[in-house]
């Protein structure tokens, strides 16, 4: 039988003490939780967990948590946009991949980037022969290299190259292209939802056999895979199954969790909320109505309305109303509840709703202990 929300989050879950020093509405962060979720990750991965996380920064881009996952033993990293790239950097990782095609400025700043961090072994994804052209020509031109992984398209159909014949070519050209050293593959399967554990494994494992054959193939022939990026929080605990010296995994959302990810996966069900916005009361516009400050600008309108929050001091209320600064919900309990009052409010997606704060407030035991910035929000940081 599944867990009710109730059980799976239960109100007592998220103590703050010094509520008066809070303004309203702010990301707080449970240290506690991060700190299980990091354990929890770490375990999930197996023995050589050191040698196979890479963990994705774009769900908190803090570099409070960055530096929490070094002082672990976590060296390698991955990002999804250049302030994230050079956050990590600037938090002392020296091991980044930055998932993403460099296109315009980027290819620029991709090379600027090498110049900055010397010493940060930096590999960027590339999906064309265009695009590794272009990071080719121009980090070239600088006269530095720059690390480069064939996108591979499991069936998702966001980004990548699906027929293997086309991965085979293109990790070939990468191996040829003057400047760019062939850093292997990066393969990610967001489209894999099954929330039983078994049929994710039935769903992975031959996408994973599809690569690891090409990967074989290459190697045969004299080309070097270095590494094999796969997974994020529903199925890196599956690919932790596979035991193959090459394979990286790349969860990201595990670090805060949330309620999307708690309710659909039961074998994630070690993780906690760590990340919440504490949010105040500040109307009653009628009998069964609370409307608290926790609008579009602090809470991420994604996924749709009625699913995009959960109060866990209010099971019962059902979102009618999200506005820019405002979230209305309706209650049995609308009584219980007067101008001022607080209560947390858990995203159902925490990963947009993280960068929509300048900082978040860090709690433990209750008790406020810090304030981390929320460093990647912007779009750019120095390159
Ligand atoms: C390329 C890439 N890798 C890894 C992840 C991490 O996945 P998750 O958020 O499910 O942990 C994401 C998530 O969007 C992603 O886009």
């Amino acid at each position: 039988m599944t867990a009710s929300l109730q059980e799976l989050f239960p109100p007592n879950l998220w103590p703050i003490h010094q509520t008066d020093e809070l303004l309203s509405p702010q990301l707080v962060v449970f240290r506690e939780h991060l700190r299980n979720n990091l354990d929890t990750m770490l375990r999930i991965a197996g023995p050589n967990a050191l040698q196979r996380l890479r963990p994705h920064c774009k769900t908190h881009k803090m570099s409070a948590i960055v530096k929490m996952q070094l002082d672990l033993g976590i060296t390698k990293h991955k990002a999804a946009t250049m302030a994230e790239a050079e956050m990590l950097a600037q938090s002392g990782v020296k091991d980044i991949v930055l998932a993403y095609t460099m296109i315009g400025p980027n290819v620029a700043r991709a090379v600027k980037f090498r110049q900055v961090y010397p010493d940060v072994n930096f590999m960027v994804t590339v999906d064309t022969a265009e695009s590794l052209e272009r990071l080719s020509g121009q980090i070239t031109e600088a006269g530095l290299t720059i690390g480069a992984l064939v996108d591979v398209n499991p069936g998702r159909d966001r980004t990548g190259v699906r027929e293997l014949e086309k991965v085979r070519d293109l990790y070939q050209r990468v191996y040829q292209a003057e400047g760019v050293t062939a850093a292997g593959f990066h393969m990610y399967d967001g489209h894999f939802h099954q929330s039983s554990p078994e049929e994710r494994y039935a769903a992975v494992l031959p996408e994973w056999e599809r690569i690891k054959g090409l990967r074989d193939e290459l190697e045969a022939s004299g080309l070097a895979v270095p590494r094999i990026i796969c997974g994020g929080t529903p199925t890196f605990p599956v690919f932790a199954q596979f035991d193959d010296p090459a394979l990286e995994l790349s969860p990201g959302t595990c670090v805060f969790h949330d309620v999307g990810y708690g309710t659909k996966y039961p074998d994630l069900q070690d993780f906690r909320t760590a990340a919440v916005v504490f949010t105040r009361v500040v109307s009653r516009p009628t009998e069964n109505r609370v409307t608290f400050d926790a609008g579009t600008k602090s809470i991420a309108s994604d996924p749709p309305i009625p699913e995009r929050v959960y109060l866990p001091a209010i099971p019962d209320a059902q979102i009618v109303l999200h506005n820019e600064e405002h979230l209305v919900v309706e209650t049995s309990r609308a009584n219980e509840y007067q101008p001022g009052d607080w209560v947390v409010a858990l995203p159902r997606h925490v990963c947009p709703t993280s960068p929509m704060h300048k900082e978040a407030v860090v709690i433990e035991n209750g008790e406020i202990v810090d304030r981390w910035p929320v460093t990647a929000r912007d779009r750019q940081l120095t390159i």
